[in-house]
Protein backbone atom coordinates (compact mmCIF):
# COMPACT_ATOMS: atom_id res chain seq x y z
CA UNK A 1 0.00 0.00 0.00
CA UNK A 2 1.17 3.65 -0.76
CA UNK A 3 0.94 6.38 1.92
CA UNK A 4 -1.59 8.76 0.73
CA UNK A 5 -0.40 11.63 -1.10
CA UNK A 6 0.25 14.83 1.05
CA UNK A 7 -2.22 17.69 0.01
CA UNK A 8 -1.74 19.96 -1.88
CA UNK A 9 0.74 19.21 -4.45
CA UNK A 10 2.63 22.27 -5.71
CA UNK A 11 4.43 22.50 -8.90
CA UNK A 12 8.21 23.81 -8.72
CA UNK A 13 6.38 27.79 -8.57
CA UNK A 14 4.06 26.81 -5.74
CA UNK A 15 0.86 26.56 -7.50
CA UNK A 16 -1.35 23.27 -6.80
CA UNK A 17 -3.21 21.48 -9.16
CA UNK A 18 -7.21 21.80 -8.90
CA UNK A 19 -8.20 22.22 -12.08
CA UNK A 20 -8.77 19.31 -14.43
CA UNK A 21 -10.48 20.02 -18.37
CA UNK A 22 -11.07 17.51 -20.14
CA UNK A 23 -11.20 17.59 -23.84
CA UNK A 24 -13.83 14.22 -24.82
CA UNK A 25 -13.03 14.69 -28.34
CA UNK A 26 -10.80 16.39 -31.01
CA UNK A 27 -14.21 17.21 -33.21
CA UNK A 28 -16.71 20.06 -34.08
CA UNK A 29 -19.22 20.81 -36.14
CA UNK A 30 -17.95 24.51 -36.53
CA UNK A 31 -15.09 25.59 -37.89
CA UNK A 32 -14.25 29.02 -36.35
CA UNK A 33 -11.30 30.85 -38.31
CA UNK A 34 -9.33 31.40 -35.03
CA UNK A 35 -9.46 27.87 -33.82
CA UNK A 36 -10.44 25.44 -36.70
CA UNK A 37 -9.68 27.28 -39.82
CA UNK A 38 -11.24 24.60 -42.99
CA UNK A 39 -7.43 25.25 -44.99
CA UNK A 40 -6.16 23.35 -42.07
CA UNK A 41 -9.35 21.36 -40.91
CA UNK A 42 -10.72 20.15 -44.10
CA UNK A 43 -12.53 17.04 -45.13
CA UNK A 44 -9.43 15.20 -45.46
CA UNK A 45 -8.18 15.98 -41.86
CA UNK A 46 -7.46 13.22 -39.73
CA UNK A 47 -8.42 13.31 -36.45
CA UNK A 48 -7.93 10.88 -33.69
CA UNK A 49 -9.10 7.38 -34.17
CA UNK A 50 -11.51 5.94 -31.87
CA UNK A 51 -9.34 2.79 -30.07
CA UNK A 52 -7.18 5.97 -29.10
CA UNK A 53 -9.79 7.88 -27.61
CA UNK A 54 -10.06 7.18 -23.58
CA UNK A 55 -13.54 6.03 -22.79
CA UNK A 56 -15.44 6.92 -20.12
CA UNK A 57 -14.34 4.41 -17.36
CA UNK A 58 -11.12 5.41 -18.31
CA UNK A 59 -11.43 9.23 -17.86
CA UNK A 60 -13.53 8.65 -14.61
CA UNK A 61 -10.53 6.56 -13.02
CA UNK A 62 -8.18 9.58 -13.72
CA UNK A 63 -10.98 11.66 -12.09
CA UNK A 64 -11.18 10.04 -9.45
CA UNK A 65 -7.03 9.55 -8.74
CA UNK A 66 -6.88 13.50 -9.29
CA UNK A 67 -9.17 14.23 -7.02
CA UNK A 68 -7.17 12.41 -4.42
CA UNK A 69 -3.99 15.10 -5.31
CA UNK A 70 -5.97 18.18 -5.09
CA UNK A 71 -8.56 18.29 -8.39
CA UNK A 72 -11.91 19.97 -7.33
CA UNK A 73 -13.02 21.55 -10.83
CA UNK A 74 -13.54 19.85 -13.88
CA UNK A 75 -14.27 21.00 -17.35
CA UNK A 76 -15.32 19.07 -20.09
CA UNK A 77 -13.93 20.74 -23.56
CA UNK A 78 -13.28 19.51 -26.91
CA UNK A 79 -13.34 19.99 -30.13
CA UNK A 80 -17.02 20.41 -29.19
CA UNK A 81 -17.97 18.23 -25.92
CA UNK A 82 -21.79 17.57 -27.18
CA UNK A 83 -20.85 15.92 -30.43
CA UNK A 84 -19.41 13.26 -28.24
CA UNK A 85 -22.11 10.31 -28.34
CA UNK A 86 -23.72 10.00 -24.73
CA UNK A 87 -21.81 13.01 -22.68
CA UNK A 88 -24.36 12.81 -20.38
CA UNK A 89 -23.20 9.35 -19.17
CA UNK A 90 -20.20 10.03 -18.42
CA UNK A 91 -21.58 13.45 -16.32
CA UNK A 92 -23.29 10.78 -14.39
CA UNK A 93 -19.75 8.91 -13.66
CA UNK A 94 -17.89 12.56 -12.71
CA UNK A 95 -20.85 13.83 -10.51
CA UNK A 96 -20.52 11.73 -7.36
CA UNK A 97 -17.04 11.48 -7.43
CA UNK A 98 -16.07 12.86 -3.76
CA UNK A 99 -13.43 16.01 -4.10
CA UNK A 100 -15.75 16.96 -7.19
CA UNK A 101 -16.87 20.50 -6.26
CA UNK A 102 -17.49 21.88 -9.76
CA UNK A 103 -18.22 20.36 -12.84
CA UNK A 104 -18.82 22.47 -15.94
CA UNK A 105 -18.68 22.37 -19.89
CA UNK A 106 -17.78 24.49 -22.67
CA UNK A 107 -20.03 24.34 -25.44
CA UNK A 108 -20.75 26.14 -28.79
CA UNK A 109 -24.54 25.40 -27.51
CA UNK A 110 -25.50 24.40 -31.08
CA UNK A 111 -26.54 21.05 -29.71
CA UNK A 112 -27.46 22.29 -26.29
CA UNK A 113 -31.32 23.08 -26.31
CA UNK A 114 -31.75 19.18 -27.22
CA UNK A 115 -29.19 18.16 -24.31
CA UNK A 116 -29.58 20.79 -21.18
CA UNK A 117 -31.98 19.05 -19.15
CA UNK A 118 -30.32 15.25 -19.36
CA UNK A 119 -26.90 17.17 -18.44
CA UNK A 120 -28.55 18.88 -15.51
CA UNK A 121 -30.22 15.49 -14.63
CA UNK A 122 -27.07 13.82 -14.63
CA UNK A 123 -25.62 16.21 -12.25
CA UNK A 124 -23.64 19.21 -14.50
CA UNK A 125 -23.41 21.88 -12.14
CA UNK A 126 -23.22 24.99 -15.15
CA UNK A 127 -22.08 25.48 -18.56
CA UNK A 128 -19.95 28.00 -20.05
CA UNK A 129 -21.39 29.20 -24.01
CA UNK A 130 -19.11 30.38 -26.61
CA UNK A 131 -20.85 32.76 -28.64
CA UNK A 132 -18.39 35.25 -30.58
CA UNK A 133 -21.15 38.13 -31.82
CA UNK A 134 -24.88 38.51 -32.07
CA UNK A 135 -25.72 39.58 -35.73
CA UNK A 136 -25.33 36.33 -38.13
CA UNK A 137 -23.08 37.79 -40.98
CA UNK A 138 -20.40 38.59 -38.61
CA UNK A 139 -21.17 35.41 -36.37
CA UNK A 140 -21.19 32.96 -39.41
CA UNK A 141 -18.29 34.41 -41.15
CA UNK A 142 -16.72 33.32 -37.81
CA UNK A 143 -18.16 29.54 -36.99
CA UNK A 144 -17.86 29.91 -40.95
CA UNK A 145 -20.57 26.62 -41.05
CA UNK A 146 -23.38 29.24 -41.50
CA UNK A 147 -24.71 28.44 -37.95
CA UNK A 148 -27.24 31.03 -36.19
CA UNK A 149 -27.54 33.30 -33.49
CA UNK A 150 -30.43 32.04 -32.77
CA UNK A 151 -29.94 28.57 -31.89
CA UNK A 152 -27.14 29.40 -30.24
CA UNK A 153 -29.40 31.73 -27.49
CA UNK A 154 -31.91 28.97 -28.11
CA UNK A 155 -29.43 26.34 -26.42
CA UNK A 156 -28.58 29.20 -23.65
CA UNK A 157 -31.95 29.88 -22.88
CA UNK A 158 -32.30 25.98 -22.52
CA UNK A 159 -29.72 25.71 -20.31
CA UNK A 160 -30.50 28.60 -17.90
CA UNK A 161 -34.52 26.73 -18.05
CA UNK A 162 -32.79 23.24 -17.13
CA UNK A 163 -30.75 25.24 -14.32
CA UNK A 164 -27.35 25.48 -15.62
CA UNK A 165 -27.15 28.87 -15.19
CA UNK A 166 -26.35 31.65 -14.67
CA UNK A 167 -24.41 31.15 -17.89
CA UNK A 168 -20.56 32.64 -18.82
CA UNK A 169 -20.60 33.79 -22.27
CA UNK A 170 -17.32 33.37 -23.59
CA UNK A 171 -16.28 36.04 -26.49
CA UNK A 172 -13.28 36.30 -28.90
CA UNK A 173 -12.17 39.41 -29.88
CA UNK A 174 -10.64 39.92 -32.97
CA UNK A 175 -9.63 43.08 -34.59
CA UNK A 176 -11.21 43.89 -37.42
CA UNK A 177 -13.49 40.77 -37.20
CA UNK A 178 -15.77 41.55 -34.51
CA UNK A 179 -15.19 44.25 -32.35
CA UNK A 180 -18.41 45.36 -32.88
CA UNK A 181 -20.14 42.57 -31.49
CA UNK A 182 -18.22 43.60 -28.14
CA UNK A 183 -21.11 46.18 -27.61
CA UNK A 184 -23.73 43.94 -28.88
CA UNK A 185 -23.11 41.04 -26.70
CA UNK A 186 -22.41 43.64 -23.50
CA UNK A 187 -25.95 45.17 -24.31
CA UNK A 188 -28.02 42.06 -24.63
CA UNK A 189 -26.59 40.22 -22.01
CA UNK A 190 -26.56 43.07 -19.31
CA UNK A 191 -28.88 42.41 -16.85
CA UNK A 192 -29.75 39.17 -17.43
CA UNK A 193 -28.13 37.32 -15.04
CA UNK A 194 -25.67 35.49 -16.96
CA UNK A 195 -21.89 37.16 -17.57
CA UNK A 196 -20.25 37.74 -21.08
CA UNK A 197 -16.25 37.58 -20.71
CA UNK A 198 -14.27 38.76 -23.61
CA UNK A 199 -11.38 37.08 -24.46
CA UNK A 200 -8.12 38.62 -26.35
CA UNK A 201 -7.32 36.38 -29.09
CA UNK A 202 -4.32 34.07 -28.11
CA UNK A 203 -1.51 32.58 -30.37
CA UNK A 204 -3.05 28.78 -29.32
CA UNK A 205 -1.66 26.06 -32.14
CA UNK A 206 -0.07 27.35 -35.03
CA UNK A 207 -3.20 27.49 -37.32
CA UNK A 208 -4.74 30.26 -36.64
CA UNK A 209 -2.20 32.60 -38.12
CA UNK A 210 -2.02 35.18 -34.79
CA UNK A 211 -0.55 38.23 -35.16
CA UNK A 212 -0.09 40.67 -32.19
CA UNK A 213 -2.31 43.08 -33.93
CA UNK A 214 -5.50 41.21 -34.69
CA UNK A 215 -5.31 41.40 -30.64
CA UNK A 216 -7.73 43.86 -29.36
CA UNK A 217 -5.97 44.51 -25.61
CA UNK A 218 -8.77 44.10 -22.96
CA UNK A 219 -8.17 47.67 -21.52
CA UNK A 220 -9.65 48.64 -24.49
CA UNK A 221 -12.18 46.48 -24.60
CA UNK A 222 -13.25 47.73 -21.24
CA UNK A 223 -12.71 51.19 -21.93
CA UNK A 224 -15.64 50.48 -25.01
CA UNK A 225 -18.00 49.18 -22.69
CA UNK A 226 -17.31 51.57 -19.70
CA UNK A 227 -18.03 54.35 -22.27
CA UNK A 228 -21.49 53.05 -22.98
CA UNK A 229 -22.58 52.07 -19.20
CA UNK A 230 -20.07 52.73 -16.55
CA UNK A 231 -18.44 49.94 -14.88
CA UNK A 232 -16.31 49.63 -11.81
CA UNK A 233 -13.59 46.93 -11.21
CA UNK A 234 -14.57 43.76 -8.69
CA UNK A 235 -11.87 41.40 -7.05
CA UNK A 236 -11.84 37.86 -8.12
CA UNK A 237 -14.72 35.42 -7.39
CA UNK A 238 -12.07 32.94 -6.45
CA UNK A 239 -7.86 32.67 -6.60
CA UNK A 240 -7.62 31.98 -10.08
CA UNK A 241 -10.07 33.34 -11.42
CA UNK A 242 -8.66 33.89 -15.19
CA UNK A 243 -11.23 36.75 -16.03
CA UNK A 244 -10.30 40.33 -14.44
CA UNK A 245 -14.58 41.14 -13.86
CA UNK A 246 -16.27 44.57 -13.92
CA UNK A 247 -19.50 45.66 -12.19
CA UNK A 248 -22.19 47.36 -14.32
CA UNK A 249 -22.12 50.87 -11.79
CA UNK A 250 -26.50 50.77 -12.51
CA UNK A 251 -26.68 47.33 -10.77
CA UNK A 252 -27.47 45.09 -14.38
CA UNK A 253 -24.66 42.83 -13.28
CA UNK A 254 -21.32 42.17 -14.51
CA UNK A 255 -19.12 41.62 -17.08
CA UNK A 256 -14.95 40.30 -17.69
CA UNK A 257 -12.13 40.19 -19.64
CA UNK A 258 -9.75 37.54 -19.71
CA UNK A 259 -5.91 39.68 -20.37
CA UNK A 260 -4.34 35.96 -21.36
CA UNK A 261 -2.17 38.18 -23.90
CA UNK A 262 -1.54 41.26 -22.21
CA UNK A 263 -2.12 40.49 -18.42
CA UNK A 264 -0.94 37.10 -18.24
CA UNK A 265 -2.10 34.81 -15.23
CA UNK A 266 0.36 32.06 -15.26
CA UNK A 267 1.57 32.86 -11.90
CA UNK A 268 -1.94 31.17 -10.40
CA UNK A 269 -2.46 28.99 -12.85
CA UNK A 270 -3.71 25.88 -11.36
CA UNK A 271 -4.94 23.88 -14.44
CA UNK A 272 -4.28 20.60 -16.15
CA UNK A 273 -5.62 19.27 -19.45
CA UNK A 274 -6.29 16.28 -20.17
CA UNK A 275 -6.77 15.31 -24.41
CA UNK A 276 -9.23 12.91 -25.71
CA UNK A 277 -6.73 10.22 -26.21
CA UNK A 278 -5.14 11.00 -22.31
CA UNK A 279 -2.07 13.28 -23.08
CA UNK A 280 -1.38 15.47 -20.13
CA UNK A 281 -0.66 19.28 -21.14
CA UNK A 282 0.36 21.16 -18.15
CA UNK A 283 -0.02 24.21 -20.56
CA UNK A 284 -1.76 24.97 -22.78
CA UNK A 285 0.55 26.47 -24.96
CA UNK A 286 2.32 23.03 -24.59
CA UNK A 287 4.29 20.91 -27.68
CA UNK A 288 3.88 17.92 -26.18
CA UNK A 289 2.34 16.13 -23.95
CA UNK A 290 2.81 13.39 -21.33
CA UNK A 291 1.04 10.03 -22.45
CA UNK A 292 -1.54 9.10 -19.58
CA UNK A 293 -2.86 6.11 -22.08
CA UNK A 294 -0.11 4.06 -21.90
CA UNK A 295 0.10 3.99 -18.15
CA UNK A 296 -3.70 3.23 -17.77
CA UNK A 297 -4.20 0.81 -20.45
CA UNK A 298 -0.46 -1.02 -19.13
CA UNK A 299 -2.33 -2.40 -15.85
CA UNK A 300 -1.00 0.47 -13.55
CA UNK A 301 -2.41 0.50 -9.81
CA UNK A 302 -4.47 3.27 -9.00
CA UNK A 303 -1.53 4.16 -6.77
CA UNK A 304 0.74 4.13 -9.51
CA UNK A 305 -1.42 6.43 -11.30
CA UNK A 306 -1.12 9.28 -8.54
CA UNK A 307 2.42 8.92 -8.04
CA UNK A 308 2.86 9.60 -12.16
CA UNK A 309 0.80 12.42 -11.97
CA UNK A 310 1.90 14.12 -8.62
CA UNK A 311 5.66 13.77 -10.06
CA UNK A 312 4.28 15.22 -13.40
CA UNK A 313 2.62 18.18 -11.16
CA UNK A 314 6.09 18.76 -9.49
CA UNK A 315 8.45 19.64 -12.07
CA UNK A 316 5.56 21.46 -14.04
CA UNK A 317 7.47 25.04 -14.47
CA UNK A 318 5.12 26.69 -17.21
CA UNK A 319 4.47 29.96 -17.66
CA UNK A 320 4.18 30.40 -21.29
CA UNK A 321 1.78 33.79 -21.19
CA UNK A 322 4.34 35.62 -19.64
CA UNK A 323 7.70 34.16 -21.49
CA UNK A 324 5.57 34.82 -24.91
CA UNK A 325 8.06 36.47 -27.67
CA UNK A 326 7.93 36.59 -31.09
CA UNK A 327 10.06 33.22 -31.61
CA UNK A 328 7.56 31.73 -29.48
CA UNK A 329 4.75 32.57 -31.07
CA UNK A 330 6.38 30.51 -33.88
CA UNK A 331 6.67 27.04 -31.85
CA UNK A 332 4.75 24.30 -33.01
CA UNK A 333 2.15 24.20 -30.63
CA UNK A 334 -0.63 21.72 -30.01
CA UNK A 335 -4.21 23.28 -31.44
CA UNK A 336 -7.07 24.67 -28.78
CA UNK A 337 -9.36 21.98 -30.67
CA UNK A 338 -7.43 19.16 -29.71
CA UNK A 339 -6.07 20.02 -26.04
CA UNK A 340 -9.55 22.34 -24.96
CA UNK A 341 -9.98 25.85 -24.31
P1 LIG B 1 -15.01 29.71 -14.65
O1 LIG B 1 -14.74 28.66 -13.67
O2 LIG B 1 -16.40 29.65 -15.17
O3 LIG B 1 -14.63 31.07 -14.17
O4 LIG B 1 -14.18 29.32 -15.91
P2 LIG B 1 -12.71 29.66 -16.23
O5 LIG B 1 -12.37 30.95 -15.61
O6 LIG B 1 -11.88 28.48 -15.97
O7 LIG B 1 -12.79 30.03 -17.72
P3 LIG B 1 -13.06 29.18 -19.01
O8 LIG B 1 -12.81 27.77 -18.78
O9 LIG B 1 -14.38 29.57 -19.51
O10 LIG B 1 -11.93 29.78 -19.90
C1 LIG B 1 -12.17 30.92 -20.63
C2 LIG B 1 -11.05 31.15 -21.60
O11 LIG B 1 -9.92 31.64 -20.90
C3 LIG B 1 -10.56 29.92 -22.31
O12 LIG B 1 -11.38 29.62 -23.39
C4 LIG B 1 -9.21 30.37 -22.74
O13 LIG B 1 -9.34 31.19 -23.87
C5 LIG B 1 -8.78 31.20 -21.55
N1 LIG B 1 -8.03 30.37 -20.62
C6 LIG B 1 -8.53 29.49 -19.73
N2 LIG B 1 -7.55 28.89 -19.07
C7 LIG B 1 -6.40 29.39 -19.55
C8 LIG B 1 -5.03 29.15 -19.27
O14 LIG B 1 -4.68 28.33 -18.44
N3 LIG B 1 -4.13 29.87 -19.98
C9 LIG B 1 -4.48 30.77 -20.88
N4 LIG B 1 -3.51 31.44 -21.48
N5 LIG B 1 -5.76 31.02 -21.19
C10 LIG B 1 -6.70 30.34 -20.54
N1 LIG C 1 -7.78 32.62 -28.56
C1 LIG C 1 -8.64 32.78 -27.53
N2 LIG C 1 -9.64 31.95 -27.25
C2 LIG C 1 -9.82 30.92 -28.08
N3 LIG C 1 -10.74 29.94 -28.09
C3 LIG C 1 -10.47 29.11 -29.12
N4 LIG C 1 -9.40 29.54 -29.80
C4 LIG C 1 -8.98 30.68 -29.18
C5 LIG C 1 -7.92 31.59 -29.41
N5 LIG C 1 -7.08 31.45 -30.42
C6 LIG C 1 -11.85 29.87 -27.12
C7 LIG C 1 -13.19 29.61 -27.74
C8 LIG C 1 -13.96 29.03 -26.61
C9 LIG C 1 -12.93 28.35 -25.79
C10 LIG C 1 -13.05 26.88 -25.83
O1 LIG C 1 -11.67 28.76 -26.29
O2 LIG C 1 -13.85 30.70 -28.22
O3 LIG C 1 -14.63 30.02 -25.86
FE1 LIG D 1 -15.27 24.46 -32.34
FE2 LIG D 1 -15.00 25.94 -30.15
FE3 LIG D 1 -12.96 25.70 -31.87
FE4 LIG D 1 -15.10 27.08 -32.57
S1 LIG D 1 -13.70 27.60 -30.90
S2 LIG D 1 -14.04 25.55 -33.85
S3 LIG D 1 -16.74 25.96 -31.57
S4 LIG D 1 -13.84 24.05 -30.64
FE1 LIG E 1 -1.30 28.36 -17.40
FE2 LIG E 1 0.23 28.06 -19.54
FE3 LIG E 1 -1.97 29.59 -19.61
FE4 LIG E 1 0.19 30.38 -18.25
S1 LIG E 1 0.06 30.10 -20.45
S2 LIG E 1 -1.93 30.51 -17.57
S3 LIG E 1 0.93 28.42 -17.45
S4 LIG E 1 -1.90 27.37 -19.28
Amino acid sequence: MQAPQPLPVLDTLGRPLHDLRISVTDRCNFRCVYCMPKEVFGRDHAFLPRAEILDFEEIERVVRVLTGLGVAKVRLTGGEPLVRRNLERLVAMLAPIPGVEDLTLTTNASLLAGKAQELADAGMHRVTVSLDALDDPTFMRMNDVGFPVARVLDGIAAAEAAGLGPIKINSVVRRGLNDHAVLDLAGHFRGTGHTVRFIEYMDVGHSNGWRMDDVVPAAEIVATIDARWSLEPIGPAYRGEVANRYRYRDGAGEVGVIASVTQPFCGDCTRLRLSADGQLFTCLFATRGHDLRGLLRSGATDADLADSLSALWRVRDDRYSELRTADTVELPKVEMSYIGG
